[in-house]
């Protein structure tokens, strides 16, 4: 029996990286998981693997930043499997797309806002989405993906690290909002993440002096962070609410 038999599961950036590993380790745990990615090769190569593995999963191709394919997401998943029991928003301007890394007067004005609108009214959208959905069943989890550099103030990248500090003030906040309606509402900050081939990782470099900064020395890889989003969308964390857990090795410690 796993912890999430028969869970229905949305991770939006599903396709590849961090959420596909996310996407895996909870169809192992028996959930049901709707891949929702930009990607449509992505999502459906995705969900192609998690099929062959005996996972029954289903692809929806949106952008989270626009309202009607996020109300498609959810009408999606409820059409194919009646219910909603999860949210992982993961999907962000990060790599796939790539973000400029320049000081913060270099930022174009244009990628401020379009990465705005993907890494933090994206999540807005999609929880609106699924709510309604979650509020009919009384009960839900939204698991929210932050990043370990609102801790650590890292610098030439200030749009992703404000946009990272605003997911973790809304899940905050729609914790509280969504308490009465017992929807938990929590976030991971990942550290820095080996998510893509390393020789096209740009941050490879950087990867060095992160694991000097660790208590675990050693790189953090997506498997890193299954454990954290199965146990929040799982019953063990139910009296667990606008939480933010750190996933870095103990780089930061807060
Ligand atoms: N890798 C790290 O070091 C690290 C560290 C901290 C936090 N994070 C966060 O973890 C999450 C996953 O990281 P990753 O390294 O796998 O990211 P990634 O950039 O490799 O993958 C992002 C995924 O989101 C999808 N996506 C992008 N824009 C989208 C949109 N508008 N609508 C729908 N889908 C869209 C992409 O197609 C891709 O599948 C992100 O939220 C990232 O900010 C990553």
């Amino acid at each position: 029996m796993g912890r999430l038999d028969d869970r229905v599961i949305i991770v939006t950036g599903g396709a590849q990286g961090i959420g596909l590993a996310y996407c895996k380790g909870l169809a192992a745990e028996g959930a049901k998981v709707v891949v929702a990615d930009i990607d449509k090769a992505g999502s459906e190569a995705a969900v192609g693997e998690l099929g062959e593995a005996g996972t029954d999963a289903l692809a929806v191709v949106g952008d989270v930043s626009n309202p009607e394919d996020t109300e498609e997401m959810a009408r999606a998943t409820m059409e194919r499997f009646g219910r909603i029991d999860g949210l992982i928003n993961n999907a962000a301007m990060f790599q796939r797309p790539a973000m400029s890394r320049v000081p913060f007067d270099q930022i174009p004005v244009e990628e401020w806002d379009r990465l705005m609108a993907i890494n933090l009214r994206g999540v807005f959208l999609c929880c609106r989405a699924v709510v309604p959905h979650m509020k009919d069943q009384q009960s839900g989890k939204i698991v929210n993906i932050s990043s370990g550099t609102v801790y650590f103030g890292s610098t030439n990248l200030l749009h992703y690290v404000t946009s990272k500090a605003g997911v973790i003030g809304l899940t905050r906040g729609l914790a509280r909002e969504l308490g009465d309606f017992n929807i938990n509402v929590n976030a991971i900050a990942p550290g820095l993440t080996i998510s893509m081939d390393e020789s096209n990782d740009v941050r490879s470099g950087m990867n060095q002096q992160r694991i000097q900064a660790r208590a675990l020395k050693r790189s953090e890889v997506p498997e890193d962070l299954v454990g954290a989003a199965v146990f929040l969308c799982s019953s063990e964390s139910d009296f667990m609410t606008g939480q933010t857990m750190v996933v870095d090795g103990g780089a930061q410690m807060h």
